[in-house]
């Protein structure tokens, strides 16, 4: 059963599955679509913490573009193209196969849910929309509200100010141990979702409940 009244998610491979785009292409790509794909990912979130440490903010998909230009290289490039179906592809990732029935089961036992992203709310609403996980979810926040990218505390703010509920009321879902480290600083019930079996770290930071997927949330 679920133990909280609030769920909120982080969306990029926590919701959606930001490895989908490369392997889409990887016959195109070739063997390196893998480094590509990985280090396009390290990249991207690299850049916003360079943004918000050092106080400013722009898109998450204009650095989405900045960290694929940077995998693109590493790897020796990629055929004519193959960039531009790339980004077209980060608009329109896969959801993993257990969200839509986590996001549903847990709002028919009364819980309210919410994307809480970095990602730019047209970007958002794009990736909702073609994963069909709309109807499951009460609100989708995004970062550009507060102008500063994870981990800065505003934003995990903008969850507790948008459900008008203390820190604690919220279960906050993110594969990426930082962001639940995060949050888990904020005040949240922090779980990880370790999808890709990942050394744990952050150990004075540590998460609440550590799975594999978003079924043991239910
Ligand atoms: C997000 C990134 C951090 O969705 O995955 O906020």
């Amino acid at each position: 059963m679920p133990t909280h009244p609030f769920y909120v998610f982080d969306a990029y491979g926590t919701l959606f599955d930001v490895h989908s785009a490369a392997s889409k292409y990887q016959a195109e790509i070739g063997a390196s679509w893998e480094r590509l794909s990985q280090t396009w990912r390290l990249k991207h979130i690299e850049y916003t913490w360079l943004f918000a440490q050092t106080g400013r903010h722009t898109s998450f998909r204009r650095l989405a573009e900045q960290s694929l230009d940077y995998a693109i290289a590493l790897v020796g490039g990629v055929p004519p193209g193959v960039r531009d179906k790339l980004m077209a592809s980060y608009m329109t990732l896969s959801a993993y196969p257990e969200v839509a029935e986590v996001l549903a089961d847990l709002r028919a036992t009364g819980a309210r849910t919410a994307i809480l992203s970095n990602g730019d709310p047209d970007m958002l609403e794009a990736a909702v929309s073609s994963a069909g996980i709309g109807a499951h979810l009460d609100a989708v926040l995004s970062v550009q509200d507060v102008g500063i990218f994870k981990p800065a505390m505003k934003v995990y703010e903008l969850a507790t100010r948008h459900f008008s509920c203390k820190p604690g009321e919220i279960s906050f879902q993110s594969s990426n141990r930082w962001d639940a480290a995060g949050a888990k600083v904020f005040g949240m019930r922090c779980v990880w979702i370790n999808r890709a079996g990942l050394p744990d770290e952050y150990p004075d930071t540590p998460a609440d409940v550590v799975t594999r997927d978003l079924r043991a949330l239910l």
